[in-house]
C-alpha cells in the first residue's frame, strides 16, 4: 500500500521533485522471459481477464527492475467487448465487423459501470494491497479507440478511419460520443478500485491535422480528462508524433503530458506550460550497447531539468529488448539527482 506522498504522484501532480521517478511503457510484455513464461499457458485475453494473473504480470517488471509506479496489465481494448464488439488478439487486435456506418454506430451498447469490466476492478483492488509503488489505470482516448473500431485492426495509415472522419462525420462523431461515456465508466470503475493515476493513450491522435483534431479528437478527451478532475488521481495525456498538436493539446485539462523522442524535453516546457512532462527516451535506445543507453538517458534526465518530470520512454519497450538495459536505465534514472544535476554512482555495469 502506498501513500500519497510517493514519488511518481507527487512528479505527475506537478512537483519539481528531486529524482525523477521512472516506468516505461509496456513495462510488462513480450521482452520479460516471466511474461513470455505464463503466455506459453495462456492467452493474453485471458491474462487480461483473470484478477491474479493480470495482478502477477503487472508486478513483474516492479519486482525485477524497481520502477516507480506499476501499470495495470490489461489493454486500451479491454471495454470494447462488452459494447458489442467482437476482437481477436493475434496478437495485435482484429475486429471481425469494423464499425462503418451509422446504423453499426448505433448498435454498440454503452453498459453500466458494473458491468464493464468487473476483472480490472478486482486486479486494482488486488494491486493497490499488493504493490509496493503507486498503480497507474489506462485507458483508450476516444479517439484512438474509433480509430481501431473503425479501422478493425491495426495499420500503418489508417486510411478507412481517416476517411470516415470525412465521409461520415455525423456518424463519427455518434461513435465518439459512445466511446466518451464507455471510457469515463472505464476510468471511474478503474479509480473507484484504487487506481491512483490514468493514462489516457491517444497513440493516433498524431496522424490528425490540427483542424481534424479539434474537431474530432481533443473535445473528446477533453470531455474524459475533464469528468474525471474530481477523482483526485493524477491524469496523464499520451499521444505520439503529434507536435503539431501542442497548441491544441496545451489545452487539455491534464496533469501531465508524455511525449516522444522526436523534440528534447527542453523544448517542450513553453509548449506545454504548467503540465508535468513524461518522456521521452527513444526505445531503441534500449537496443544499443550499455554505455550509450545510459549517455542517452543522462541526456534526457538534464534536459528534463527546470519542471517536473517523469522518467519514461518515448513509446512502448521493443520486445526485443534486453531485462538487463532495462535495469541499468532504471538504475541511471535513479542515481540522477536534479538538484544538483549529478549522478550519485556510474551506474553502467552495476550488478544487481
Ligand atoms: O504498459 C503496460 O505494461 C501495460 C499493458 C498494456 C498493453 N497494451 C499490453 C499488451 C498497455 C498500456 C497497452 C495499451 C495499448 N494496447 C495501446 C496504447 C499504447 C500504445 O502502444 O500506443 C494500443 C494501441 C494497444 C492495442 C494493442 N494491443 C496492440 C497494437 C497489440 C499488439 C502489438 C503489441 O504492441 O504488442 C496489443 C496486444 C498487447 N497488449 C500485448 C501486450 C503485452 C501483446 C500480447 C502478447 O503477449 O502477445
Amino acid at each position: 500500500m502506498t501513500t500519497d506522498d510517493a514519488l511518481f504522484l507527487r512528479a505527475a501532480r506537478g512537483e519539481d521533485t528531486p529524482r525523477a521517478p521512472v516506468w516505461i511503457m509496456r513495462q510488462a510484455g513480450r521482452y520479460l522471459p516471466e511474461y513470455r513464461a505464463l503466455k506459453e499457458r495462456y492467452s493474453f485475453w485471458e491474462m487480461v481477464r483473470t484478477p491474479d494473473l493480470a495482478v502477477e504480470v503487472t508486478l513483474q517488471p516492479v519486482t525485477r527492475f524497481g520502477m516507480d509506479a506499476a501499470i495495470l496489465f490489461s489493454d486500451i481494448m479491454t471495454p470494447l467487448p462488452p459494447m458489442g464488439v467482437d476482437i481477436a488478439f493475434r496478437p495485435g487486435p482484429v475486429f471481425s465487423d469494423p464499425v462503418r456506418s451509422r446504423a453499426a454506430v448505433d448498435a454498440l451498447r454503452v453498459p453500466d459501470q458494473d458491468e464493464l469490466a468487473p476483472f480490472v476492478a478486482e486486479a486494482l483492488r488486488e494491486l493497490r494491497r499488493a504493490s509496493p509503488v503507486p498503480v497507474i489505470g489506462f485507458g483508450g482516448a476516444p479517439l484512438t479507440l474509433a480509430t481501431y473500431c473503425v479501422q478493425g485492426g491495426g495499420s500503418k495509415d489508417f486510411a478507412e478511419f481517416r476517411g470516415f472522419l470525412r465521409a461520415e462525420p455525423e456518424a463519427a462523431h455518434a461513435l465518439l460520443d459512445k466511446l466518451t461515456d464507455v471510457t469515463v465508466r472505464y476510468l471511474r470503475l478503474q479509480v473507484e478500485a484504487g487506481a491512483q493515476a490514468l493514462q489516457l493513450f491517444d497513440s493516433w491522435a498524431g496522424l490528425l491535422d490540427e483542424r481534424s483534431y479539434r474537431e474530432f479528437g481533443l473535445p473528446s478527451a477533453q470531455r474524459v480528462m475533464r469528468e474525471l478532475g474530481d477523482s483526485g488521481v493524477a491524469r496523464i495525456y499520451l499521444a505520439v508524433d503529434a507536435g503539431h498538436l501542442y497548441p491544441a493539446i496545451a489545452e487539455l485539462d491534464t496533469d501531465a503530458v508524455s511525449v516522444d523522442w522526436r523534440r528534447p524535453l527542453s523544448r517542450l516546457r513553453d509548449d506545454l506550460p504548467g503540465k508535468t512532462l513524461q518522456g521521452n527516451l527513444d526505445p531503441a535506445a534500449l537496443l544499443a550497447p550499455a554505455d550509450a543507453l545510459v549517455a542517452e538517458a543522462q541526456r534526457v534526465l538534464y534536459e528534463g531539468l527546470g519542471g517536473p518530470h517523469v522518467f519514461n520512454l518515448g513509446h512502448g519497450v521493443f520486445p526485443q529488448t534486453d531485462p538487463d538495459n532495462v535495469a541499468r536505465l532504471v538504475d541511471s534514472v535513479h542515481a540522477f539527482d536534479r538538484r544538483t544535476a549529478r549522478h550519485d554512482t556510474v551506474p553502467l555495469g552495476t550488478a544487481r
